[in-house]
């Protein structure tokens, strides 16, 4: 196992993530644990290799140290960024508050002879210098080497950025390997845990399921929890992680808003309570929902609604779970699916943003609120991650691997004003659409499902005229919408095969009685949306 030492980066996960990747267990822990603490870590023998993050602060603002045992261990250690510094200074070098820093991309020159970077370049330049393309965030640098180290990369600003002893087996860089950036970083990273610390490549998602059961059991002990089921990825698979620990101790609540898309509750019941015998509440609060959103029709209006009546209805159930009944003691924790990208938008700049452009529900705060406790399993974990770690569950594929849909689903895809009406033909128009992604291939035999990253249709509430059989047609018309992202932040319209749209517009419109016009929308974001409210 590798033993990662967090000084408090917001890329410290990355590191885990990229170690994970090369097959090898790791664990994240704080910088200021004890030597004793990693002695007793140690004893077993299987701590390959500890690697030093990187830290938001200077070395002259904070005073965290590694523990003097990581260097005494004789095992090989990777200082990162930080990590380095902190490495340096500990080990009888010299950091200085540097009066150049370097944010973002530069090109290090690696000095091969050392094991680490051997082998792995970029490009050379004409004199025959190995160069690295790699992410730099920093302004302290190391100005002095200590004792039996040599420099292994160096910048024109940064001349020691990369040092190594290799006697000891200690390395650091000063630029980050963990980002994807830096282009050689998990080449890098690879090198360090695998032939370095000749850790073994055996872990798999598999190994995980036991770790974080273990950890429930642990957490939870003989007490009870709650989990909100939303049918979404996250949820499904911290639901499904969490009863496979602790089984009927678990009661997940599911809070059907009538936005939901076709059969989609129905499905969600048949996995959970079917397949996997879990305890679901199923609330059916259509009614609810539909009667408080009637004759609103401007788009935040209804996005407070939906989240609101949403938070009351789970809390309602939650009160009830936590006070007990005959056979039960009461719920104590509550799980939530929080995810790792979750955790850096709740701490980071995400929070700061000084304009609501659209207000995303979620169920933030609740857990104080009803005096619950918080178990979130999935914490360190990255989407993809948590993808495969939900097929290793035994999920389905389609379920795990479905694009992202809106707490306030249908909702906000209903223009205007939210109608029972309205909502049934959207689902049945939306689900042709999605069935027909899921049909068609493009050259290399993906479906155009999953070369797009969300599409969905949109119920437009204005009626054209339209023409069928021998009669006039006045009917409703959907926009469907279809994009490819990355990140959700910026987006942009999928060029979808003209057969497919062709397909689908045809199907709609025959088999959707009340559509007769459908349109495909060729909107970027920005200036646009991916979704229209
Ligand atoms: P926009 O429309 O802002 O959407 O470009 C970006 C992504 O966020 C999703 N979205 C939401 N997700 N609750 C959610 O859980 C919400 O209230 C919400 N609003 C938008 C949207 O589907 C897209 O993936």
């Amino acid at each position: 196992k590798i033993l990662i030492l967090d000084f408090g980066s917001q890329v410290t996960q990355l590191i885990a993530r990229r170690v994970r990747e090369a097959h090898v267990f790791c664990e994240v822990h704080p910088c200021d644990v004890s030597s004793d603490w990693v002695r007793e870590y140690a004893k077993d023998g299987n701590l390959k290799g500890i690697i030093l993050s990187g830290s938001h602060a200077s070395v002259y603002e904070v005073d965290d140290r590694a523990p003097d045992a990581v260097f005494e261990l004789g095992i090989p250690v990777l200082g990162i960024c930080y990590g380095m510094q902190t490495m340096a200074e500990q080990l009888g070098g010299k950091v200085e508050a540097g009066h150049t820093r370097e944010f973002g991309y530069a090109e290090v020159r690696a000095h091969g002879h050392t094991e680490l970077l051997k082998g792995i370049e970029d490009f050379a330049t004409p004199e025959g210098h190995g160069m690295l393309k790699v992410w730099m965030s920093h302004g302290d640098k190391v100005t002095q080497l200590p004792e039996g180290f040599k420099v292994m990369a160096s910048t024109p600003a940064c001349p020691i950025a990369g040092m190594a002893d290799e006697s000891r087996h200690f390395y650091a860089v000063q630029f980050h390997p963990e980002v994807t950036h830096t282009v050689q970083g998990q080449a890098l990273l690879n090198r360090f845990v695998l032939d370095i610390c000749k850790a073994s490549p055996d872990w798999i998602m598999g190994n995980y399921i036991e770790e974080a059961v273990a950890k429930i059991r642990e957490q939870v002990g003989d007490e009870e929890v709650i989990l909100g089921l939303s049918g979404g990825v996250d949820s499904s698979v911290a639901a499904a992680l969490i009863h496979r620990a602790i089984g009927d101790k678990l009661t997940c609540v599911f809070v059907d808003h009538g936005l939901l898309r076709l059969n989609e509750g129905d499905m969600v019941m048949d996995m959970f309570v079917g397949k996997l015998h879990a305890k679901v509440i199923r609330v059916d609060a259509s009614d609810l929902f539909l009667g408080k959103l009637a004759g609103v029709s401007e788009p935040e209006a209804k996005r407070k609604i939906i989240g609101g009546l949403f938070v009351d209805v789970f809390k309602e159930q939650a009160a009830k779970l936590k006070a007990g009944d005959g056979g039960h003691k009461g719920a104590t924790f509550l799980a939530q699916g929080t995810i790792y990208p979750d955790v850096i938008e709740s701490g980071g700049a995400k929070s700061k943003k000084a304009v609501t452009i659209k207000s995303h529900h979620n169920v933030g705060g609740l857990p104080e609120q009803l005096g619950l406790k918080l178990l979130e399993p999935l914490r360190e974990l990255f989407k993809d991650e948590v993808r495969e770690l939900g097929v290793a569950l035994g999920l389905p594929r389609e379920m795990v691997y479905r694009h992202p849909f809106p707490g306030p689903g249908l909702g906000v895809r209903i223009l205007g004003e939210v109608k029972k009406e309205y909502a049934d033909l959207l689902r049945r128009a939306d689900a042709i659409f999605i069935e027909e992604l899921r049909n068609f291939t493009d050259e290399s035999g993906k479906t155009w499902y999953d070369l797009t990253s969300q599409a969905f249709t949109v119920f437009l509430p204005v009626k054209s005229v339209g023409v069928m059989g021998d009669g006039r047609t006045y009917d409703y018309v959907v926009a469907l919408r279809a994009v490819q992202t990355s990140d959700f932040m910026t987006a942009d319209w999928a060029e979808l095969p003209y057969a497919l749209l062709k397909k689908v517009s045809g199907r709609i419109i025959n088999e959707v009685r009340g559509i007769n016009r459908v349109t495909y929308d060729v909107s970027s974001k920005p200036p646009a949306t991916i979704e229209w409210e």
